[in-house]
């Protein structure tokens, strides 16, 4: 049977990768990441397609991802931060399943994303402003989601739990 895919969105640092690996183990589905299917298909990573192509061209490598990846059920996909940014990649998938939006707020987001250097955007010479500034814009577009998780003050298995059982839930309706 094809189940719908459980899609996670939120603002960088809000833990969808590795929650998103977890979460595929606990429901026996497949797991996908939009950046590195991105980087996988274009043999480019993120901050080289921004370095040398800019944003524009980074978001429609993310579209074309969203577009494959969506056409299939039984994933756990994790997607960019950005992802919201297109109102066709949130039609693409609200439509191939659940979406769940994870949130942390923006001190947590700084402390977990400080010691990486592999997001462009907040390269910049303030990165709490930056995220700030970001969360401030896509607040709005990350309410697309049929559930929001808090993970600030949260592990990792109880973000994985309270996906599980949202998803569970959801998808219960369906039937
Ligand atoms: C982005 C988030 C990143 C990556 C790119 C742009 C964004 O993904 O897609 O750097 O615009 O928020 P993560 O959310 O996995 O960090």
């Amino acid at each position: 049977m094809k189940m719908p895919n459980l899609v996670l969105i939120g603002f960088m640092g809000t833990g969808k990768t590795t929650v998103g690996k977890k979460l595929a183990k606990a429901l026996g589905m497949r797991f996908i990441d939009t950046d590195h299917e991105i980087e996988r298909v274009t043999g480019m990573t993120v901050n080289q397609i921004f370095r040398k192509y800019g944003e524009v061209r980074f978001r429609s490598e993310e579209k074309a991802a969203v577009r494959r990846i969506t056409r299939e059920g039984n994933h756990v996909i994790a997607t960019g931060g950005g992802v919201i940014l297109d109102p066709e990649n949130v039609c693409m998938l609200k439509q191939s399943g659940v979406v769940i939006c994870l949130s942390a707020s923006p001190e947590v987001i700084y402390r977990r994303l400080s010691r990486k250097r592999n997001r462009p955007l907040l390269r910049t010479e303030n990165p709490m402003e930056a995220i700030i500034s970001l969360l401030e814009q896509r607040q709005p577009l990350y309410r697309c989601a049929d559930f929001t998780i808090d993970t600030s003050g949260l592990g990792l298995d109880e973000v994985v739990a309270e996906a599980v059982r949202v998803y569970r839930v959801r998808t219960s309706e369906d039937t």
